[in-house]
């Protein structure tokens, strides 16, 4: 496999240690065909782009044939390509081409729940109650003239939906994406099956979505189905599979409050990291940032799996948007739509986290847009409103279209080179100055801090340790194994530097030599 090894890390350790990784949402990456849609010609046409960003990696939401009831988290067919998207051998065009630039490609698998037009789907609703078929999902019948129990889908609205004949079949997310019943060994056998099918096309890791929620107790009154210990036998088989082929990984999406819960599914014989929610999550405020940093170090060391740092991805507001509200932290469950934002103080809060987080041990990710600075769009007209949480939640939360609006790329108005067509979702206006064109010209734009951190922590960074910097309460400041050292001010008024010798990088301007608020710098120790 070519391309290196990312820093801080010996060969042997592993090369997720301390990748950097971008994810791809195909969907609105860049449209190749002119119909609206990302798809892989335009990522294979800008795959450059992603070399010269300096990525190790790219992780691609969901590519599978999908009715797209939830942007393709509801997969008909784990084996092919949603053809809108283009074919199987492109993929495997993608990977190799990614591979010749250096770049490794990570696969999403959606293994909770299916979409109800995969082809076991199908037969289970023809073949009737007590059928084999219907075994590898949840059908029950109902209780009186309402579902089996009051569990509620994540979505919005009851988890379960009836079909013609009486039967009621789990779905905790869209009705429109059945859950598989896990306790069938033809749905454990499938999915290594489908694992082997992708680790066989040369993909290098597999991202697991919902990965704590595969396992159910059914009788339970209260809702069950959240990081049971069965769900871990899942993951030491499926461990055992990418072991065969070597160097490829597994990456969870658990998000679980529980540091201690979190950190069984990282255990030597399961997953090799997985999502920092946590990091994510965390309020842009010194002591919390402070403290998710030092529980997801403690909880990682003790393991000795890789931390990940994880700004933002296509199920949150931008971090720009995030962190210009009067409320920075992030939440599922209070999505906060609306809530003004100061968006140019949360560009430069935006630029400091980067900093922060590319210089931090383990592996960080970079979701698409990111690194451009895009801002949560908020105004996508609600007849555009694509999300099934727009639906499911009776038109009261928006979703998560506002940060899956196609990239821009150049020229000065939408489509800004992201497709000759309309775009599926309307960008706005605004970002004819955020375009990929506009930034790689601007020494000062986030495309080039970007750029220049992730050029910088393959060299100096990666996998490792930090000692932390007595600099105050609203200063955190950490030296890194190569020396680096990392300096961001959260406080309102500028602060000295510790002594170095000289700035690698700097978020934003210092004034007078000093630090100014919400600004992170990396600098160089005294020789
Ligand atoms: C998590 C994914 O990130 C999200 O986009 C999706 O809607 C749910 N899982 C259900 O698959």
């Amino acid at each position: 496999m070519p391309g290196s090894t990312p820093p801080g890390t010996t060969p042997d350790r592993g090369w997720w240690r301390g990748a950097a990784i971008y994810q791809v949402y195909l969907r609105s990456f860049a449209d190749g065909n002119g119909d609206g849609t990302g798809d892989l010609a335009g990522l294979r046409s800008r795959l450059q782009y992603l070399a010269d960003l300096g990525v190790d990696a790219i992780w691609l939401n969901p590519w599978y044939p999908s009715p797209m009831a939830d942007g393709g988290y509801d997969v008909a067919d784990y084996r092919s390509i949603e053809p809108v998207f283009g074919t199987l051998a492109e993929a495997e065009k993608l990977i190799e081409e990614a591979h010749d630039l250096g770049i490794r490609t990570i696969v999403d698998v959606v293994p909770n729940h299916a979409s109800d037009q995969h082809a076991w789907f199908r037969e289970a609703l023809a073949a009737g109650p007590g059928s084999e078929a219907r075994e590898r999902f949840w059908f029950r019948p109902g209780v009186g003239d309402g579902p089996p129990n009051g569990w509620q889908s994540i979505f919005g609205g009851p988890a379960w939906t009836q079909v013609p004949d009486g039967e009621w079949y789990l779905h905790l997310f869209a009705p429109e994406q059945p859950d598989f019943n896990w306790n069938n060994p033809a749905v454990r056998e499938e999915f290594l099956d489908v694992l082997r099918f992708w680790f066989d096309r040369g993909v290098d890791g597999v991202r697991i979505d919902s990965a704590a929620v595969l396992v159910k107790d059914l009788d339970s009154v209260e809702e069950s189905y959240t990081d049971h210990d069965g769900v871990h036998d899942i993951y030491r088989e499926w461990r055992r599979v990418s072991d065969s082929y070597g160097g490829r990984i597994l990456i969870g999406e658990v998000w679980l409050p529980d540091q201690d819960r979190f950190a069984n599914y990282l255990r030597a014989d399961e997953l090799h990291t997985a999502f920092n929610f946590d990091f994510l999550s965390s309020a842009w405020e010194p002591a919390a940032l402070r403290a998710s940093i030092d529980l997801t170090l403690a909880t990682h060391l003790s393991l000795d799996a890789p931390a990940t740092w994880v700004l933002s991805n296509h199920d949150v507001a931008r971090p720009v948007t995030r962190y210009g509200r009067a409320v920075t932290s992030w939440d599922n469950a209070d999505r906060r739509d609306g809530m003004p934002s100061d968006l140019e103080l949360g560009r430069r809060r935006a630029r400091a986290a980067a900093l922060l987080a590319m210089a931090l041990p383990g592996s960080v990710y970079v979701y698409q847009g990111e690194e451009l600075g895009l801002n949560e769009v908020e105004d996508i007209p609600e007849e555009l409103i694509d999300d099934p949480m727009w639906e499911r939640s009776g038109h009261t939360v928006r979703g998560r279209d506002g940060c899956r609006v196609p990239l821009p790329w150049s020229g000065d108005e939408p489509p800004f080179g992201y497709s000759t067509g309309t775009p599926w979702l309307p960008q706005p206006a605004s970002w004819r100055d955020l375009t990929v064109e506009a930034q790689q010209e601007d020494p000062e734009s986030m495309l080039r801090l970007y750029r220049s951190a992730l050029r910088l922590r393959r060299r100096l960074l990666g996998d490792g340790t930090i000692a932390w910097l007595p600099l105050g309460d609203e200063v955190l400041a950490f030296v890194r194994d190569s020396g680096l050292i990392c300096v961001v001010n959260l406080g309102s008024a500028p602060v000295d530097l510790p002594a170095h010798d000289s700035v690698l990088l700097a978020s934003g301007p210092l004034a007078d030599g000093r630090l100014p608020s919400d600004t992170a710098v990396w600098l160089t120790p005294l020789s």
